[in-house]
């Protein structure tokens, strides 16, 4: 008897110096304005967070980054309504946890995941779509690592710019916009040219996506090029040749190399392979 008195008056103890944790163990509530590091919380509304994926034509095939991810609602978008990969970086170790019980509320944990990180420091380089709601400065920052991502990889921003790099596109709904860009692979330079037989020599000069570029005709001669057009790695561009004969080329860029298929208005057509000098 005396020894199940003991029991419940330990009991009751337990339970009174257990409350005290269990006041404090409230559910974490996020408060729209509340600090970041380099930029407050403030959601994106759901309707320009579908925009945003959509722009970026996001399939299941993409690894989707959110760089600052808030309560995670553009990875979970993009894992739940996309069947992307995703991962979300929150600098607030309260928020990426909140946000990654999101993820996992969602049942998208297979795919999506919140990292407790700095945009400036954890590694985004293996995603083919970043997102950002970030600020004008930090897109900036941002800027130089995004151009060094693969060619091809989509970045869309809701709000800010990137200044001189123009937007392939620019949306808007309600009054808020959201710009996309593709990564432009790096065409600048010489390239030596060989077609139909010939080789040509071929010079390009780049501002991002936009592209200008001549091609050798003879020792005096550079014909200028007609409707030069970078799309991520994809390239297009026509010059007329000697016989006066208008030349359209397509291919992509691999680093060094670039290659595709060319046909000309007299018929003429077959592959081209352009190197880089
Ligand atoms: C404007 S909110 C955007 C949230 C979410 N991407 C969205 O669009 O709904 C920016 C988020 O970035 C976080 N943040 C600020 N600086 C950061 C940094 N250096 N690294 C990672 N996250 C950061 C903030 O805590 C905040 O949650």
């Amino acid at each position: 008897m005396k020894f199940s008195i003991k029991i419940t008056a330990l009991l009751a103890a337990s339970f009174l110096l257990a409350l005290p944790a269990a006041a404090q163990q409230k559910p974490y509530e996020p408060q729209v304005g509340q600090a970041g590091k380099d930029v407050i919380w403030v959601p994106t509304p759901d309707e320009v967070v579908d925009r945003m994926l959509r722009m970026a034509q996001v399939t299941a095939n993409d690894y989707v980054v959110d760089l600052g991810a808030g309560d995670g609602k553009i990875a979970i978008a993009a894992a739940k309504n996309f069947g992307a990969r995703s991962m979300g970086i929150e600098y607030n170790a309260d928020m990426a946890r909140h946000a990654q019980g999101n993820v996992e509320k969602a049942g998208v944990a297979g795919r999506a995941r919140i990292v407790n990180g700095d945009i400036f420091v954890t590694d985004f380089s293996q995603a083919t779509v970043v997102t950002m709601y970030l600020l004008p400065g930090l897109n900036m920052k941002l800027r130089p690592t995004i151009l060094a991502m693969r060619p091809g990889t989509r970045v869309v921003s809701h709000s800010f710019t990137m200044e001189d790099w123009d937007a392939d596109e620019i949306s808007s709904m309600d009054g808020r916009r959201a710009y996309f860009w593709v990564v432009p692979a790096n065409l600048q330079g010489s390239w030596t040219l060989e077609s139909g037989g010939e080789k040509n020599e071929l010079a390009f000069e780049q501002r991002f996506q936009k592209i200008e570029g001549t091609i050798g005709l003879g020792p005096q001669t550079q014909g200028g090029l007609r409707d030069a057009r970078l799309r991520g790695y994809n390239i297009s561009f026509a010059w007329v040749d000697n016989k006066g004969a208008l030349r359209n080329y397509s291919g992509r860029v691999t680093g060094m190399r670039m290659e595709g298929s060319w046909r000309g208005d007299g018929g003429a057509e077959g592959r081209w392979s352009a190197t880089k000098k």
